[in-house]
């Protein structure tokens, strides 16, 4: 099994109910392909860890890669896992700025720097425990 972390950018103007989709569709097609993650928006950008077989996780990497609603993905991490880390999701999802809104405690002790994705790109094993963590609010 491998396990991948990318970041991305939202296609400019798409909407909440679009990244609802994005995310059912994921549930739905995760559960057939026994894949397993987490994924966070934030400030128009996508944070999305993908555990399952190395092909079915590579090869959903690819369209992710492709796909229209999304710009500057970039691969964080890609590495051999002996287990999953979030094997009770088909795809957990946080919207933090809905979370600013309805549950501004929970995210009390994170830094504001947490949620600004692209600093995982120098160091992309502080994503994986950031994501770790993010697990017990989802
Ligand atoms: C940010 C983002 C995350 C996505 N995550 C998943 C996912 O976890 N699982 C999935 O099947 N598709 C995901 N997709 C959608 C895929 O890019 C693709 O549209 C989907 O797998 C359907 O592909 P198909 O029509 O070739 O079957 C995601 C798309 C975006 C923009």
């Amino acid at each position: 099994m491998i396990c991948v972390v990318y970041i991305s950018s939202a296609k400019l103007g798409l909407t909440h109910s679009e990244i609802i989709n994005i995310v059912e569709d994921s549930r739905i097609n995760n559960e057939k392909n026994g894949l397993t993650g987490v994924m966070l928006f934030n400030s128009g950008n996508f944070m999305q860890l993908l555990e399952g077989e190395d092909s079915t996780v590579d090869a959903l990497y690819k369209k992710i890669e492709k796909d229209r609603r999304h710009t500057e993905v970039k691969l964080l991490l890609r590495e051999p896992i002996t287990h999953r880390n979030f094997s009770n999701w088909t795809m957990g999802f946080k919207n933090i700025e809905k979370l600013k809104e309805t549950k501004p405690e929970l995210l009390n002790s994170f830094l504001t720097d947490d949620f600004n994705f692209s600093v995982y790109q120098k160091n992309p094993y502080r994503a994986l425990e950031f994501l770790e963590t993010f697990k017990r609010i989802i």
